[in-house]
């Protein structure tokens, strides 16, 4: 049963991005003449707190980026098309999955090649940075459903890492 307190449940439609695009200009390119990684992971994280924020329904920090792989380079004259939505949320934490395409704009209409995978966390915060409870998830399709479960098995292992570094720094001198 639902904590009488706690926010009322929300699907992952009412928060997700869908198609959401971005062309390619020559400024966005680096030596090896591919967009540069870091301008694709401020798009991710951009567009993660875009959903994260809506979840909440209000404002939120990211607090974790895991498992970032880029598969493939984007290239100049591509458009990036990018999507994200929440995977899970617990009590002021979610996980935002999102994924970047890219398609050449010069034909190749409907070609779309995977350039990047991430999953990042994201903590509602109240005015004074401190967390605040979230909206539970309510995953409708058996693919929100796949991704509500494995995002349990990737916070385990994500807070068993925090935990680990946090115990070796307090056992190492100084
Ligand atoms: C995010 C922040 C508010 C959390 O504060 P905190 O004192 O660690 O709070 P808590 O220990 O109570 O953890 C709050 C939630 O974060 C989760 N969390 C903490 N560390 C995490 C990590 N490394 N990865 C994923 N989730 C994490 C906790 O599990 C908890 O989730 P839950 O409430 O859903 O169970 C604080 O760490 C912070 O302000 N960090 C800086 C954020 C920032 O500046 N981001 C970049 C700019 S947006």
């Amino acid at each position: 049963m639902n904590d009488p307190q706690s926010p009322t449940p929300k699907t992952v439609a009412q928060s997700s991005v869908r198609e959401q695009v971005y062309m390619v200009f020559p400024n966005d390119l680096n030596a090896n003449d591919t967009v540069f990684g870091g301008l694709i992971m401020a798009h991710m994280d951009r567009l993660a707190a875009v959903v994260a924020d809506r979840h909440a329904g209000g404002v939120t920090v990211t607090v974790s980026v895991d498992a970032v792989h880029f598969m493939a380079p984007a290239r100049r004259g591509d458009v990036l098309v990018m999507h994200a939505s929440v995977n899970r949320a617990w009590k002021s934490s979610m996980e935002i999955g999102v994924k970047i395409e890219a398609e050449s704009s010069a034909g190749a209409a409907g070609k779309r090649r995977h350039i990047l995978s991430a999953y990042t966390s994201f903590v509602a915060v109240d005015a004074n940075g401190r967390p605040v409870p979230v909206p539970a998830l309510q995953p409708e399709s058996p693919e929100e459903k796949r991704r509500f479960e494995e995002a349990q098995l990737r916070r385990e292992s994500r807070l068993r890492h925090a935990e680990d570094l946090r115990r070796l720094r307090g056992a190492l001198p100084g």
